[in-house]
């Protein structure tokens, strides 16, 4: 990285720090020395302006609608990659030959199975549970079954358990899937992909045999590609600080999962589309875009703006692509997806999303499929966490590999009392 640098007059002093330069993007003003040099922080709730580390897994440009997993186009790798060979990139660094990908994937079939105690904590949960609490718990309880791949100090140790969780994330959410509607869960199978295998686990039932469909599976298949990675989202990021302190790889990533849930990030999926069942058919739109407009409403138009994409979000155009292919090859519609279409059209031309740079985001179109492929709105964001554990994992992994990596441990402005004595009850 090329190195210039930065000046800062702070009303006392003026202090140079280094600015750093990545392969593309924005440059960095190197502030660690900061508070030693001047007592002061710097100050930035939401991290807007805050690069947190190095990183040469993922690459976005907000206003171009660019996202590049090691260097490749989300575009090129959604319509001729696979999921699996995107989670060998993301892990290697490198597109795999054709024989490292049938072993790679060989491998993480083989850890598809869950232990069969784990099977056990599912029949704790209400059958009504959110599929989501279900992921916190199982996948935070995963480091109580293999402890031999929980030494993080270990890159084999680290790879194995990588595997686990890619491999076991399909099996743990198709089983709280089978656990909520009450059919017994299936196992995994090895003939079959993975993404293949957690259809099957998801729809089969003992009664009848189960054929993929392969129009189904790819379309799913380029779906998981979408939700990889995506740079420090707020998830990534937590993954990245619970990992900091030493944690093991199971426990960082039921964390990335419990934060993934909330509606502004993950959870954005499922309640985007009970917002279209809400707004139910297009005369009704003009009312919401009010609502969404309206500073004293707190609706927001779910699957709508983003902190990084000021444009279209990359994803999101392949994912309406996809709708339309699934749709016209299982040949259904949804009156659902024309009223995203005329949502999308109405707001984007609506002088308040084009000021404030709000487009569909990754979730306003997914529901759309994932309901027409048969998956309950609940089970969206379980989805989204299945797909981005690769990428959780390879930013964990590059945050462990790094030798100057530190425990994450932000400062505040304190707006709190200053000091005073304690005053006995008896006195108050
Ligand atoms: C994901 O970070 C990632 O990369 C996340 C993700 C990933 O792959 O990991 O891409 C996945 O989380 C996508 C986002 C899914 N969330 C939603 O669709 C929920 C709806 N969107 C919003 O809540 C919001 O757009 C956020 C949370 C996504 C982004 O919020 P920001 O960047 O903090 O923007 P903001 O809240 O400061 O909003 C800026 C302005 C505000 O108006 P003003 O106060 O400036 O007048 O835009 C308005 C907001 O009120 N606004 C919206 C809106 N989103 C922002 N107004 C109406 N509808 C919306 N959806």
């Amino acid at each position: 990285m090329s190195d210039n640098l930065a000046t800062l007059n702070d009303g006392t002093k003026a202090i140079t720090m280094g600015v750093k330069s990545g392969t593309i993007g924005p440059d960095v003003i190197d502030i660690r020395k900061l508070y030693a040099e001047t007592g002061k922080f710097t100050y930035d709730p939401g991290f807007t302006s805050t690069a947190s580390c190095d990183s040469a897994l993922t690459y976005i440009d907000g206003d171009e609608g660019v996202l590049l997993h090691r260097g490749y186009p989300i575009g090129q790798l959604a319509e001729q990659s696979s999921f699996m060979e995107v989670c060998y990139l993301m892990l290697n660094g490198e597109l795999p030959s054709a024989d490292e990908l049938s072993q790679f994937s060989r491998t993480i079939t083989r850890h598809t199975m869950v232990h069969e105690q784990l099977s056990v904590f599912y029949r704790g949960f209400r059958r009504d549970a959110h599929p989501m609490a279900i992921m916190c718990g199982v996948v935070g309880a995963l480091s109580a079954f293999y402890h031999d791949s929980t030494d993080i100090s270990d890159p084999e140790q680290r790879k194995i358990s990588a595997h686990r969780l890619i491999a076991k994330m399909p099996t743990i959410a198709a089983m709280a899937f089978k656990y909520s509607v009450g059919q017994p869960f299936v196992y995994p199978r090895n003939d079959l992909s993975y993404t293949g295998n957690f259809l099957r686990m998801t729809f089969a039932v003992p009664a009848e045999e189960y054929e993929v469909n392969p129009v189904v599976e790819r379309a799913l298949d380029r779906i998981f590609i979408l939700h990889a990675d995506h740079e420090q989202n707020a998830s990534t990021s937590t993954v990245r600080l619970a990992g900091s302190s030493g944690a093991n790889p199971f426990a960082c990533i039921a964390a990335g999962i419990a934060c993934l849930w909330g509606p502004a990030h993950g959870g954005a999926n499922e309640a985007a589309l009970n917002m279209l069942k809400e707004i139910g058919t297009p005369d009704r739109i003009p009312h919401y875009i009010a609502r969404a407009k309206d500073k004293n409403d707190p609706f927001r138009l779910m699957g709508f703006g983003h902190r990084v994409y000021k444009n279209y979000d990359p994803r999101a155009t392949v994912m309406q692509k996809t709708v339309r292919e699934v749709f016209e090859s299982l040949k259904v519609t949804d009156p659902l997806f024309e009223t995203a279409l005329r949502l999308e059209e109405l707001a984007l031309s609506d002088p308040y999303f084009i000021d404030k740079k709000l487009f569909p985001n990754v979730d306003f179109y997914s529901g759309i499929i994932l309901s027409a492929i048969g998956f309950p709105t609940t089970m969206f964001t379980a989805l989204f966490a299945l797909a981005r554990t690769v990428g959780w994992v390879a930013q964990w992994n590059e945050m462990i590999s790094d030798p100057g990596q530190k425990i994450g441990r932000p400062r505040q402005l304190y707006t709190g009392p200053v000091q005073r004595d304690y005053v006995p009850v008896s006195e108050r």
